[in-house]
Formats: C-alpha cells, sequence, structure tokens
C-alpha cells in the first residue's frame, strides 16, 4: 500500500513538510444539550483524522482526501461556502475565519486529510477535520491560538461558515480530549473538568449505522428552532436564560404552559438529560457500572421518544446491542441515522460483533461496523 507521503507527492509535487492529527468523539451522555447551554460528557476516541501539510510559494489553497476522489483549490481571500466543495469547505472555511483575526496566513498550502473516521455518521469527522486545519494554521503561521480559541474559532466556521446552529461539544472534545478521561463541558461558561472514566472491564463499542443520512442539518437546526421557541415561551413565567436550568419538578407546570405535545416532548428530554448527566457524573466517579449503563439506556429512550431524533437504523442496532450483552446503549450525537455506542464487557467483543452485524444486515440489507475504542488525547502534532 502507498504511504501517505507518497501520495502526497503524486498530488502536489512535493513532500508533506508537517503532520498533525484529530480524533473522533463519542458524547458518553447529554445528547442535544449544548446548544441549549447545559453540561454534556464527551470524549476523543482512537478514530483519527490525520492531516499533511506543506507551503506553497503562491496564494493558492489546494486540498485533497484519500475519503474522495476531487482534488479543490482555491486563492486566499476567496473563500466562499459552496455545497459542491464538499470536504473542501471545511479548511477553506478554516482559512476564511481565522483571516478575519490575523493577517498572518499569507502563504498557500497544500493539505491532504487521511481518516479512519466514518464519514458523517455522528462522531465527528466534521469537528475532526476542522479542529485538525485549525490547530495546524495555529502551528504553522505561530498564530499563538490556545486550544480553547481553537475549539471557539472551529464552532464559528460551522456556525457562520457553513450555515450549521451546532453547539460546541465536538470540536471542544476533540481539541481537548485526555486519555481515559471524559470531558464534563459546560457549554454556557465554555469551562471544563475532567472525569476518570471508572469502567472496570466494561468498554465503550462504536456502532456505525451506516444508514445513508438526509436532511441531518435541517432536521438539527429544526431541533434548535423547537428550543428556541419553548424557551420564549417558558420564559415568560420563569426566570431562566436556558432550558437546561429547569428542574424536572418544573415539568408538570411546563406542560401546561406550552399547551403544545412536541415542543412540551422537545423540553421534557433537555431537562431530563440534562439531569442524567449530573447522574452520570457520580455513577462514573463511583465506578457504578449498572447505574452508567441505566442511564445511557434512558437517555437513549428520551432521544427515541421525546426528542424523536434515532429512526429505525438507531434503534434497531441499540436493541441488538442490549439482546447481545451490552449493559447499556444509546444513539451518539445529532441522531438521525449515524452512530450509537454500548457499553459490553470487553470479553464479549468477538461474538456481540458477530451477532449484532449477523442480524442488523438480515434486516436492513447492508453491514453495520461495529468497533471497540479506546479513549484518547485531543489534536496534536502527528510526527
Ligand atoms: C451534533 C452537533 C453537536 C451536538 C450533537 C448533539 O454532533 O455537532 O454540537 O449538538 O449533534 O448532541
Amino acid at each position: 500500500m502507498k504511504s501517505n507521503t507518497l501520495i502526497f507527492e503524486e498530488i502536489f509535487n512535493t513532500k508533506p513538510e508537517f503532520e498533525y492529527v484529530a480524533p473522533a468523539r463519542i458524547n458518553i451522555i447529554g445528547e442535544h444539550i449544548d446548544y441549549n447551554f447545559g453540561l454534556v460528557l464527551p470524549c476523543a476516541i482512537s478514530r483519527y483524522m490525520h492531516a499533511y501539510v506543506s507551503l506553497r510559494n503562491d496564494n493558492i489553497v489546494k486540498v485533497a482526501s484519500k475519503s474522495f476522489e476531487e482534488t479543490y483549490e482555491c486563492e486566499i481571500g476567496k473563500f466562499k461556502y459552496d455545497k459542491s466543495l464538499s470536504f473542501a469547505n471545511f479548511p477553506f472555511g478554516s482559512i476564511w475565519v481565522l483571516s478575519q483575526l490575523t493577517d498572518k496566513i499569507n502563504r498557500g498550502l497544500n493539505i491532504y486529510y487521511d481518516s479512519n473516521i466514518p464519514l458523517s455518521s455522528g462522531i465527528s469527522s466534521s469537528a475532526a477535520i476542522l479542529d485538525v486545519t485549525i490547530y495546524a494554521l495555529n502551528d504553522i503561521f505561530k498564530l499563538g491560538l490556545s486550544l480553547d480559541e481553537i475549539t471557539l474559532n472551529a464552532q464559528k466556521v460551522e456556525n457562520n461558515y457553513m450555515g450549521l446552529k451546532s453547539g460546541i461539544m465536538d470540536e471542544a472534545a476533540i481539541a481537548l480530549g485526555k486519555k481515559d478521561k471524559a470531558i464534563l463541558l459546560d457549554c454556557n461558561h465554555f469551562k471544563y473538568d475532567y472525569i476518570d472514566l471508572k469502567l472496570a472491564n466494561y468498554r465503550f463499542v462504536v456502532m456505525a449505522t451506516n444508514k445513508k443520512r438526509n436532511l441531518t442539518d435541517s432536521k438539527y437546526n429544526e431541533r434548535v428552532d423547537e428550543c428556541t421557541k419553548a424557551l420564549s415561551i417558558i420564559k415568560t413565567k420563569f426566570d431562566v436564560k436556558n432550558l437546561t436550568e429547569l428542574e424536572p419538578q418544573n415539568l408538570d407546570e411546563i406542560k401546561s404552559l406550552l399547551n403544545n405535545d412536541v415542543l412540551y416532548r422537545r423540553v421534557k428530554h433537555v431537562i431530563t438529560e440534562q439531569f442524567r448527566v449530573k447522574e452520570m457524573v457520580n455513577a462514573l466517579s463511583a465506578g457504578n457500572i449498572k447505574k452508567i449503563a441505566s442511564l445511557l439506556d434512558d437517555s437513549d429512550l428520551s432521544l427515541k421518544d421525546d426528542y424523536e431524533v434515532t429512526g429505525e437504523n438507531l434503534d434497531t442496532i441499540t436493541s441488538l446491542a442490549r439482546k447481545n450483552g451490552a449493559v447499556g446503549a444509546r444513539m451518539t450525537g445529532a441522531g438521525f441515522g449515524g452512530c450509537a455506542i454500548a457499553l459490553i464487557d470487553e470479553k464479549i467483543f468477538e461474538k456481540f460483533k458477530e451477532n449484532v452485524e449477523k442480524e442488523y444486515t438480515e434486516k436492513f440489507g447492508y453491514s453495520p461496523d461495529i468497533f471497540l475504542v479506546d479513549v484518547v488525547d485531543g489534536v496534536k502534532n502527528g510526527r
């Protein structure tokens, strides 16, 4: 197999000078909570996006990726979001955002990406390409950005360049990840603590449904808008800035105030999920596997019935996981297809994978990808 250095030379006629790597992420719990400015609990995992970079003597940015056939290029200063540019929007958007902060990005670049993160599947290949690119630009052009600033700028690319109303969780998890720790991230004040993952002989498995996701962005934005609408009604009675400040005991009052079943169920998910995050921190600190597992299952049910972001593929794969020995399972990320996670005793992994794959493939006619993950450090220099 050709090395990435060789492929780089073939595409760009020069050798890569720099190499960087960013992990993927899972969210353990706290789903659809980041844009409601609450607490989430993600971690970085052992799937990676590599970026190989060389400087050019002109002001062209040329990008290529192992996962896509096309090579794209654009002059610095002329970046504009264009759906047909596929993955190139991420590096172009990154330079666009940073160019508003500094004039130090004054030379063109060649960038080649190679990743084993399943694409648009809920474990954040998008945030990985953003973080690795901004980290690379920060290093090469000596911009002096901290990891927190890298995170915030990566989110700006998604919000202001790509038009997705996403929260800060993915970019933060990938920038700030630490080996064997979950990140308890306060998305309101952008503060974080690290929580030890005391899982004994249990490990997280990622299950990619491989369902082609349609409308993920528009459905996602729809949920954000529903929360905004509900909040504006709730604020007429409650003195809160965000839904995540409310408590489960407020739910009855909120139900009659909203007088709208859909909005009520969205809010119910947000409030109960926020409560589960806090319970999960306690369960992890105590190493209480039974409680950790039941919180995963409760979160999944709430995302299915109240937030309505799972769908047949995710519901099938989480049920199969439970049936085949997972102690708990839930979708992770935005939903609408994508990935789920399961907590299993690592001894059963081979059999678990075989059975879940078999039954899932029988039902849908295509197979899922199932793999064990380690919890790892965030974005860094790759050499
Ligand atoms: C996507 C978004 C995140 C977060 C999750 C849902 O992954 O990028 O910001 O909102 O969905 O928790």
